[in-house]
């Protein structure tokens, strides 16, 4: 069932743990650690089958390796997933039984929280293992970073796209006004960007629009609205086909995952000129921010870091240079995102094969 599945991808590692006392069932999955301890979310929810469960742990395992590659991070990919209900599921028994396998596999793997899973969680896990990050006491909310990332990801679309060297005058329609979202909306708002905005509670677009002077809209028409960028940050999936080709916007740059619901949706989205920002290139402040958890955890070396605004501006330089390939080549942008990720990754590899980690390592920074 596991080498069969369409998401493997030589995966170096795939751990199933089950426990009857407390119910738990989880899938630890490491797709690379050629460039460290892989790092992902920890994601707790019910599947319909078990098959659909492991596709989730491999898929977003993957993912992360690509992440992290992209962002200059000196961590692999993995991911965790929890099978079951989480309200009927979830307790402090679990938890700690869940950290205990976490101990198991030891400093290969690291996680956080993902959907289904709260900082709070993460706190108990932390009681009895090591090998967590995003702690009420550590980095903190992800999300704060993850829309400071987005900025200069956006500026590096203004340039690519508009040929504009701020955002001053853009027009941006953000999807969702959560965590994520409504940082975005006050940074852009500040950088002298006009918002149209959407989301499913009212009272959130109420408040854009008092503070920020934004729009309104539905939230099913928020895709098609008049703007320069459209910037998804509720659900993942949101490009169909049918809404890649409603979309009036000349670029999409969004927080959400896996915004693209088809391969078709991106080549449509290519076909009409839109430029599309990968999801994980530019959404990768919050991974970026947890490097200091992650560089204390058992079995690594301490390096020195870059201050984190710094290191921030990667997005920046790395989406304008897959922007850059992608017009060279004529090939989509999110394909050369995988292609880069693959190159770097596969490069350390051969260094590491060479016997040269620290080379390998540094080469990919
Ligand atoms: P959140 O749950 O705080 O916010 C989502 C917002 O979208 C909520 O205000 C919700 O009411 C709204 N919403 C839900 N359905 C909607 C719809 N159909 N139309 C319009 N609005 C709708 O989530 P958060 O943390 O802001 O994340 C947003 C997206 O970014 C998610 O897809 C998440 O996976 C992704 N992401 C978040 C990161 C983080 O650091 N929080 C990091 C990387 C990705």
């Amino acid at each position: 069932m596991l080498w069969q599945s369409r998401e493997f991808d030589d995966h170096e590692q795939v751990c199933f743990f089950s426990d009857e006392a407390t119910g738990l069932r989880a899938i630890i999955a490491i797709h690379s650690t050629t460039l460290g301890p892989a790092v992902g979310g920890t994601r707790f929810k019910e599947y319909e089958t078990d098959a659909e469960a492991i596709d989730d742990a491999l898929r977003l395992s993957r993912a992360m390796s690509y992440k992290s590659a992209l962002a200059g991070l000196p961590f692999g990919g993995g991911k965790a997933v929890v099978i079951g209900a989480p309200a009927r599921l979830k307790g402090r028994p679990l938890l700690h039984s869940f950290g205990h396998y976490l101990n198991r596999v030891g400093p290969y793997f690291a996680t956080g929280e993902d959907v289904g899973m709260t900082v709070e969680d993460i706190d108990i896990i932390r009681e009895v293992s090591p090998f967590v990050g995003g702690t009420s006491d550590g980095a903190g909310d992800p999300s704060v970073h993850t829309a400071a990332g987005l900025v200069h990801g956006l500026h590096a679309v203004a340039r690519c796209r508009f040929g504009k060297s701020d955002l001053q005058g853009l027009r941006v329609a953000i999807q969702g006004l959560g965590a994520v979202g409504w940082r975005l909306a006050e940074r852009l708002h500040a950088a002298g960007a006009s918002l149209v905005v959407a989301d499913v509670r009212a009272e959130r677009t109420e408040a854009a629009a008092k503070l920020f002077g934004a729009v309104a809209m539905p939230p099913e028409q928020i895709h098609a609205a008049d703007v320069d960028i459209y910037a998804p940050c509720a659900l993942g999936g949101v490009i169909t086909d049918r809404h890649a080709r409603e979309i009036v916007a000349g670029a999409v740059a969004g927080a959400a995952n896996n915004q693209l619901a088809s391969e078709r949706a991106g080549e449509i989205l290519a076909e009409r000129g839109i430029l599309f920002a990968p999801d994980y290139v530019i959404n990768a402040g919050g991974v970026i921010s947890g490097l200091e958890a992650a560089s204390q955890m058992p079995g690594r070396a301490r390096e020195t870091l870059l201050p984190l605004d710094e290191r921030l501006t990667t997005i920046h330089d790395r989406l304008v240079e897959i922007f850059e390939r992608s017009r060279r080549e004529r090939t989509r942008p999110e394909l050369v995102a995988e292609a880069i990720a693959r190159e770097l990754i596969g490069r350390a590899q051969q260094l590491h094969l060479q016997g040269d980690p620290l080379k390998a390592e540094a080469e990919t920074l």
